[in-house]
């Protein structure tokens, strides 16, 4: 694994050289420098048919929906699931090197299909060979403000990301898309508007947690997989918040802190839905959900917990 090394060492070496990567755009969306400037390479990645993609912004979900995939198509297998850190089992489509050790379209194509690959490119920048090849997309979406709070603590903990600066100004970058791979209210507009036509299937942060059984079940169907209903509890279980978080393999803990500073907040910070009220005071929540009604007003997206 990465040219002879544990994961831990490789990304030890890799992120030795960190920075916090400033933002270009990339059609209109600000990408990390080194994603823009390698684009090519991933605007060109194609996928295989049988490769599944899990997409979403940044903080919406997708460590635990990568989890539960991988449970899903390994019948429940704990061990099976421990075989390495989910950035290992789910490469990271437009990550770069550094802070990542390799590409993750080097990564990618190291490995052979079916993978389950992330991203958080919004719908128009994703590769057009995974609607070619008809890939199965998977899409966590979180409501707004929760969003916003987990993505503040992770830029402040993450030193390859840009400097978030105050909470207050955070807040006007995020109504703004200036946060690195852009709007969020675009992002999730855009697949939930490509849909249907893309047969993606549309998940709810809100929704894993008040009921993680059914959304299992509906992501077990979608795969065309078949688990019984034993495996579904195991796999409920080993996704739990409390579980994942104690999860070496799927808690990020193997990344050096000088990369996750975990002084500020671990990357499995709360997992909790509204965390956003501890956060927000009457009057941002008030200025931001103004700004969300003219924002979201072309689109009628289900969001359970905004307000
Ligand atoms: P918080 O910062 O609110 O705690 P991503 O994987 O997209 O980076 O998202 C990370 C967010 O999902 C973090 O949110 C993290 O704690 C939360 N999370 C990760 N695993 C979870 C789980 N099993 N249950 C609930 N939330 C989870």
């Amino acid at each position: 694994m990465d040219e002879g090394m544990s994961y831990g060492e490789a990304i030890r070496k890799s992120s030795a050289s960190i920075t916090r990567f400033p933002l270009i755009p990339v059609k209109g969306v600000p990408l990390r420098n080194n994603i823009a400037e390698n684009w090519d390479s991933i605007w060109t990645f194609r996928p295989d048919p049988s490769d599944i993609l899990i997409a979403t912004y940044p903080k919406a979900g997708t460590t635990w929906a990568q989890e539960i995939i991988d449970l899903l198509l390994h019948n429940g297998d704990a061990e099976a699931c421990k075989r390495a850190p989910t950035a290992v089992r789910s490469p990271f489509l437009e990550t770069c090197s550094p802070p990542a050790t390799i590409s993750g379209v080097e990564r990618l194509k190291k490995m052979d299909p079916p993978r389950m690959i992330k991203t958080h490119l919004p719908i128009q920048l994703v590769p057009p060979a995974f609607w070619e090849n008809k890939c199965k997309t998977i899409y966590v979406a979180r409501n707004a403000k929760d969003n916003l709070v987990s993505y503040y603590y992770f830029d402040c903990m993450n030193q390859a990301q840009p400097e978030p600066g105050p909470w207050e100004g955070y807040v006007h970058k995020f109504m703004r898309g200036e946060l690195a791979w852009g709007s969020w209210y675009d992002h999730v507009k855009g697949y939930w508007t490509e849909k249907e036509k893309r047969n993606i299937l549309y998940i709810f942060y809100e929704d894993m947690k008040q009921n993680p059984r059914r959304e299992i079940e509906r992501i077990m169907r979608y795969l065309d997989l078949s688990v019984s209903d034993e495996v579904i509890s195991r796999i409920v279980e080993l996704t739990s918040f409390k579980n994942m978080k104690e999860n070496p393999m799927a808690n990020y803990s193997h990344v050096p802190t000088s990369f996750f500073d975990n002084s500020v907040c671990s990357f499995m910070r709360k997992g909790e839905v509204g965390d956003w009220t501890n956060h927000f005071t009457p009057e941002q929540s008030k200025m931001f959900d103004e700004d969300y009604e003219k924002q979201m007003k072309d689109v009628n997206i289900p969001f359970k917990t905004l307000i």
